[in-house]
């Protein structure tokens, strides 16, 4: 992702409590399971089983589940856009091992 920066986006996680609700390699949480765990995730076809896995989508649903999967659990996140994109960087470095 241009200009997006996965170190960074490793610190927006954990300042958001991201891994309150998910298990998310690297970040030490703790690593609640409310929501799935994104181990992995880069290598996901699907965002939450509806979008396909695009780095456009990704970062508008880290900021705003509720408004593209109404009734989620997942909360819209108080994160700018720069965040959401730099969070997103760190969740495409997620592979399975
Ligand atoms: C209050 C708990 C909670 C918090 C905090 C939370 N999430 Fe979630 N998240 C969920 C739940 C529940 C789902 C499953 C939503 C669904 O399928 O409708 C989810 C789904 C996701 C997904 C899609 C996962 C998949 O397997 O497709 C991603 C990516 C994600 N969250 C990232 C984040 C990031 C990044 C943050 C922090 C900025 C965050 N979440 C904060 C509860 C949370």
């Amino acid at each position: 992702m241009p200009g997006a920066d996965p170190m960074r986006g490793k610190a927006v996680i954990e300042k958001a409590a991201c891994a309150a609700c998910h298990a998310i390699p690297g970040i030490k949480w703790p690593q609640g399971e409310l929501g799935p765990s994104l181990d992995g995730f880069a290598d996901q076809g699907m965002i939450a089983g509806r979008f396909s896995n695009r780095p456009d989508l990704l970062v508008r649903y880290i900021r705003n589940a509720p408004s593209m999967t109404p009734g989620t659990a997942m909360p819209a996140m108080p994160i700018s856009e720069g965040e959401a994109r730099d969070a997103a960087a760190y969740l495409y470095t997620l592979h399975d091992r």
